[in-house]
C-alpha cells in the first residue's frame, strides 16, 4: 500500500531562534525531492523532524496509512532517515544488515535471505563477515542504504549521501538510490549542491530564510 507524509504548520525553534516555518509538506511514493540550502539553514532539522526522530516546537507530521513504529522515536518503520555519516550498529556487516529486520520480529530463515539479497544488491558480499567500522566512507554509505532496501522503506531521507566520497563511490551511490526509486521509494536528498544522486530528483525544494520554496523541475524527464 501505498504511503503518504504530510506535515502541517511545522515551526522549530532552537532558544530564541526559528529556523523554519512551514506550512504544508506532502510527500509520497514515487515523490524524489533535492532539498537544497545553504550551510546551516536547517536541512537536517527538517529531514529529522519530517522523520519523526526529532520533535518541532509546533505543527505535526502524520503518515498514512499509520503503522507500529519500529523503535520509540521513529514515526513509521517505513520511514527511514540515513545520516550524513552513516551510522553504524557493532558487530559485522551481515550483523548490521540483520539489525531491522530482527527488530521487526523477521524468522531467522526470512533474516538470512534477506540479508543474502542486500549483501548482493549493494554489492557488499565480498566484506560480509568485516566488522562495519572498518568499511571505507564509500562502503558504508553502501551499507547504509542496504539497511535500509531490506526494509523496504517508503520514504527514504538521504542526508547529504555523497559527502566526503570519491566519484566512483558518488556513482555506486548514485546507483542503489535510482534501484530504490524505480521501486516506488520516495526520496528526499539533502545537499547544497548538484550531485549525481540529487539530479535523479524531480523535485527542487529550497530552504532559505526558514521558508521551504518549491519548484517542480524536471518533470518533463520524467512524465
Ligand atoms: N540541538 C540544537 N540546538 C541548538 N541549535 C541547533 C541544534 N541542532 C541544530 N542547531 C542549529 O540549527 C541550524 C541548522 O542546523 P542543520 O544541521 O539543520 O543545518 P543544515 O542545513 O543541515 O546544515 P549543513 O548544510 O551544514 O548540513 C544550525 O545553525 C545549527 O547550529
Ligand atoms: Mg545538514
Amino acid at each position: 500500500m501505498n504511503l503518504e507524509l504530510n506535515a502541517t504548520n511545522l515551526i522549530k525553534r532552537f532558544g530564541a531562534r526559528q529556523l523554519f516555518s512551514i506550512d504544508t509538506l506532502n510527500l509520497k511514493e514515487g515523490d524524489s525531492i533535492h532539498l537544497n540550502g545553504d550551510n546551516g539553514v536547517g536541512k537536517t532539522t527538517l529531514m529529522k523532524v519530517l522523520a519523526g526522530l526529532d520533535k518541532p516546537c509546533e505543527g505535526q507530521v502524520s503518515v498514512t496509512p499509520a503503522k507500529r513504529k519500529l523503535w520509540s522515536s521513529n514515526l513509521h518503520p517505513r520511514v527511514i532517515y540515513l545520516h550524513q555519516s552513516p551510522y553504524i550498529f557493532s558487530g559485522t556487516v551481515r550483523e548490521n544488515l540483520a539489525y531491522g529486520l530482527k527488530l521487526r520480529g523477521s524468522s531467522r530463515q526470512q533474516t538470512n535471505d534477506a540479508v543474502d539479497k542486500a549483501l548482493s544488491w549493494s554489492r557488499l558480499e565480498p566484506l560480509a563477515h568485516q566488522q562495519a567500522y572498518s568499511l571505507s566512507g564509500g562502503e558504508k554509505q553502501r551499507l547504509a542504504l542496504a539497511r535500509a532496501w531490506v526494509l523496504n522503506p517508503g520514504l527514504l531521507f538521504l542526508d547529504e549521501p555523497t559527502a566526503n566520497l570519491d566519484k566512483k563511490s558518488v556513482q555506486n551511490v548514485a546507483e542503489l538510490v535510482a534501484d530504490l526509486q524505480n521501486c516506488g521509494t520516495a526520496i528526499m536528498v539533502s545537499s547544497h549542491q548538484s550531485n549525481p544522486v540529487t539530479e535523479l530528483c524531480k523535485q527542487n525544494m529550497l530552504l532559505t530564510g526558514g521558508q521551504l520554496k518549491k519548484n517542480v523541475v524536471n518533470e518533463a524527464l520524467y512524465a
